[in-house]
């Protein structure tokens, strides 16, 4: 089934899907935050279909002076839970951030009572590197742990890089 997966850019056309998708999580819909995931958070910002049915959003921004990116929201459609689409949807991203040699990291912060988010992101090799008291206000406990993926690059393309960089600099001598 899931090989039927596919990931498309957030538009005009499609951001209608989003809004019902997170609607699970009661997440405020603005034109400002619609806006920014057409525009600068576009490249690492997706919706997912099951076939022709949209099943998954996930939107996270690169935040500038940092080498981190940051997931502000990620839904798999009620019906279409525990059918890891959510995992192909994390190393959809994942695969997306390890092109760009600016990111080093993903992070995100998930409400601590958030089990099934939690889980997820362990076995998604997540790692919890701090806890935060009153971050929520609008739920009871607020508290919210900070998770990080570290980016593994792939050691042959760094030695392909400096191998390039080294053959110009002899070429320009
Ligand atoms: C978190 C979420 C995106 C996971 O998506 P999903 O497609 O259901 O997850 P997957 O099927 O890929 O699950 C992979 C693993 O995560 C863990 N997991 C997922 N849902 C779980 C649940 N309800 N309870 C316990 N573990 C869970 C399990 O280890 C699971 O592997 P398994 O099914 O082999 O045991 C989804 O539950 C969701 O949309 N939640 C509501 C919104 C939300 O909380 N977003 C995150 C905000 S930070």
């Amino acid at each position: 089934m899931q090989s039927n997966l596919t990931f498309h850019n957030i538009s005009l056309s499609n951001v209608t899907e989003m809004r019902k998708i997170q609607s699970y999580s009661n997440v405020t819909h603005d034109f400002w935050y619609e806006y920014h995931c057409m525009t600068d958070w576009k490249e690492y910002s997706f919706l997912c279909y099951l076939d022709d049915i949209c099943v998954g959003s996930l939107v996270a921004r690169f935040k500038n002076k940092t080498s981190n990116l940051y997931i502000m929201d990620f839904d798999v459609a009620l019906d279409y839970k525990r059918m890891k689409i959510g995992s192909r949807m994390m190393e959809h991203l994942k695969e997306i951030a390890s092109k760009i040699s600016k990111i080093s990291s993903i992070t995100l912060h998930v409400w601590t009572s958030n089990e099934a988010a939690v889980n997820f992101y362990k076995n998604q090799n997540f790692e919890i590197v701090a806890q935060l008291d009153n971050y929520y206000y609008e739920y009871q406990p607020t508290t919210a742990f900070v998770c990080e993926f570290k980016i593994k690059r792939d050691t042959n393309c760094l030695k392909d890089c400096l191998l390039f960089w080294s053959n110009e600099e002899s070429q320009s001598l």
